[in-house]
């Protein structure tokens, strides 16, 4: 149980939410006549994936210094933390997971502590309990990652763009930064950290941090975090990697044979920060540059403070893939600042991100856009609700989920994200725009560097926000939304023009019309997506091989297209798509890309042998997170 209590001047919030200097006034005197008026956020809550008591005993701040062998893949390190011991505890907690400690020494002590190591299970890890005393400040670990840092991925030459150089890569969340790092993985504990890393001579390291531009003759980087980050932002990624500017604070990295597409790519990034501070405050992390990483890499992106880590397959030589930019942009403010307190409480992570992304999107490409990605994932929120239900999971449909005594992965599905998008899209909706945005800016500016549970933040909503209008709650209904199962009936409605068009299209093609002869000039990527997405579940050979001539989808560079036309057409049997998907499964480590395809091909003739002889090649290439969701989908017995 973890304790903690959010004074908030609900005073000095309204003043700041006004532009009117008179309202402005008329609010300080307000202000002065209700000085006490301050209400108090109780936050209560449990971690079930920590093993730290943060209220006993805590890491303020850790030194970080390690050694990355690539030769025995494997990270050496001592970190050295600052702690705080609160309650003057003799012992504290920290959480690890198949690491190699050698040592463990304190400020206030001579010579190696005798700790204890109580095992947990294949998740959970191995909790540290460390003995200390009320003058202990600080103590030191001395340790080597093992072949199970599920967080790490050690790439060989091959696997990476240039050939040359081996890569290595972290994904932390989310809890798997004690794979690497002892630590309290907790995402309510935040730490500020420094690191000194030395790689080979000819690479460059880089980290949630400051950090350098360019490759040095040492092999020694320094990295300091002077803000305060929970362990699942840490990250660290080491390769051959060149950098470029892109505007006043943005800049991409990439390998040299990727840098130029990304830097093409991502031109519109610094528009996007620019956007982002207009819409809910000041972007409070000094940079933000983004890595394009090898294609293992198992997500779309990861939003580690000051350097976001994207997949290379966003890269479609068309800027029409950016909106995951902005999605991890915005965590910069719903995550990075704003934090949720337990994995149970993602989706005010998620789904406040998915709504920022669309704001971010709306104000750089247009309504009409931003409401074909809304109804994109209401595609991807039906489906995934169906999904659910259908394994018998309906309890995983609500925002707020239960995830005692599971693996916080197991709360990773499209919930947070859409249902907590449509969640945010009603209030707003209901309450009007320019409140929401006062109240979000608010938000975002009150609980900087601090927690967030989904009680705290009915609360806080209740009070801002919708205690004014009656009415409001009544419309919204906030709790049917996080404690109930699937889609409220008041989810909103989006219309787009844009769809409608693809739609009567797609009818033509149905009844038979050429697929050549499709008006499709001006559609972007949402457009193609809701277009492949409707294709039936049954085709015949003549008329994938028709859309394939017209449109090239099987060989197209976007990804997103491409992977949702294997989704399609493999069931089918469409045996022309057959060598790109294979080139696909061994090429990409995204989950999110192979899970459905992976899932078609089994669903195909002779599917499950098929799908076994692929995932024997390309198995090597994915990050034990991919890893992990396909040896469970393919019963894959790992030797
Ligand atoms: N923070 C997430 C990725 C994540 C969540 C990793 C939970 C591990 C546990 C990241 O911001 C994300 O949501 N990535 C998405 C992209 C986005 C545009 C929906 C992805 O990787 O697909
Ligand atoms: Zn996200």
């Amino acid at each position: 149980m973890i304790k903690q209590f959010i004074l908030v001047s609900i005073a000095a919030l309204t003043m700041s939410a006004c532009n009117n200097p008179k309202e402005i006034k008329e609010e300080n005197q307000k202000e002065e006549l209700s000085m006490k008026e301050e209400m108090e956020l109780n936050l209560v809550y449990s971690d079930h994936h920590s093993f730290a008591k943060p209220d006993e005993a805590v890491v303020k701040h850790l030194n970080w210094v390690a050694t990355v062998d690539f030769d025995k893949k494997i990270i050496a390190a001592t970190a050295n933390y600052d702690i705080e011991n609160i309650r003057g505890v003799n012992e504290i907690h920290l959480d690890s997971r198949n690491l190699k400690i050698s040592k463990i020494t304190r400020n206030d002590f001579e010579g190696d502590l005798e700790f204890e190591s109580k095992e947990h299970g294949e998740d959970l890890g191995t909790e540290l309990i460390i003995p200390i005393t009320a003058k202990t400040t600080a103590i030191s670990i001395t340790y080597e990652t093992t072949k199970g840092a599920d967080a790490l991925q050690f790439l060989n030459p091959v696997q990476t763009a240039g050939k040359k150089h081996p890569f290595l890569f972290t994904q932390s969340q989310a809890i798997l930064a004690r794979t690497w790092l002892p630590c309290q993985d907790s995402p309510g504990i935040r730490f500020t950290y420094e690191a000194k890393v030395t790689v080979p001579q000819g690479m460059l390291a880089l980290m949630s941090a400051s950090n350098p531009t360019e490759i040095n003759e040492t092999g020694v980087y320094n990295f300091v975090m002077d803000q305060p980050v929970p362990s699942y932002l840490m990250a660290l990624s080491v390769g051959n990697i060149a950098y470029r500017k892109l505007g006043p604070i943005t800049g991409v990295y990439a390998e040299p044979e990727v840098i130029e597409a990304a830097a093409y790519e991502f031109a519109d990034m610094q528009h996007m920060v620019d956007t982002a501070e207009a819409l809910y405050g000041k972007y409070r992390w000094g940079k933000y540059d983004v890595i394009v990483l090898p294609p293992s890499f198992p997500f779309g992106g990861m939003e580690n403070p000051r350097l976001t880590f994207a997949t290379p397959t966003i890269i479609a030589g068309d800027r029409s893939l950016t909106a995951l930019i902005a999605h991890e942009l915005a965590h910069s403010w719903s995550g990075n600042l704003v934090t949720n307190a337990s994995w149970e409480d993602i989706w005010l992570n998620e789904g406040f991100t998915v709504y920022f992304e669309n704001r971010i999107m709306e104000e750089i490409f247009g309504k009409d856009f931003a409401n074909m990605l809304a109804l994109l994932s209401y595609q991807d929120l039906q489906d995934e609700i169906a999904w659910l239900n259908s394994e018998g999971r309906e309890a995983d449909t609500r925002l707020r989920v239960d995830l005692e005594g599971r693996n916080p992965d197991d709360g990773l599905t499209g919930i947070p994200y859409d249902k907590g998008f449509y969640f945010l899209k009603l209030i707003e909706e209901t309450v009007g725009r320019e409140k929401f945005d006062a109240f979000l800016n608010e938000y975002f500016q009150t609980f900087a560097f601090k927690v967030m549970t989904t009680d705290a933040f009915l609360f806080y909503l209740d009070q801002k926000l919708l205690n004014e209008n009656p009415s409001w709650v009544d419309a919204i209904r906030p709790k049917d939304w996080i404690f109930g199962m699937g889609l409220p009936d008041n989810c909103p409605i989006i219309k787009s023009d844009k769809f409608e068009k693809v739609e009567a299209q797609f009818t033509l093609w149905k009844e038979g019309k050429n697929a050549s002869e499709l008006e499709v000039k001006a559609w972007m990527t949402p457009e193609w997506m809701h277009f492949v997405r409707m294709l039936p579940d049954t085709m015949t050979e003549k008329q994938m091989a028709g859309l394939d001539k017209a449109f090239g989808f099987t060989e197209i560079g976007n990804s997103e297209i491409q992977a949702a036309w294997f989704e399609k057409v493999i069931p089918n049997n469409y045996k022309v798509a057959n060598q790109a998907t294979e080139e696909f499964l061994i090429r990409v480590g995204r989950r999110k890309f192979l899970t459905p395809i992976y899932k078609a091909i089994v669903k195909s003739n002779d599917g499950i042998e098929r799908a076994n002889k692929i995932y024997a090649k390309a198995r090597p290439n994915y990050h034990a997170v991919s890893i992990a969701t396909l040896d469970d989908l393919l019963s894959w017995k790992a030797e």
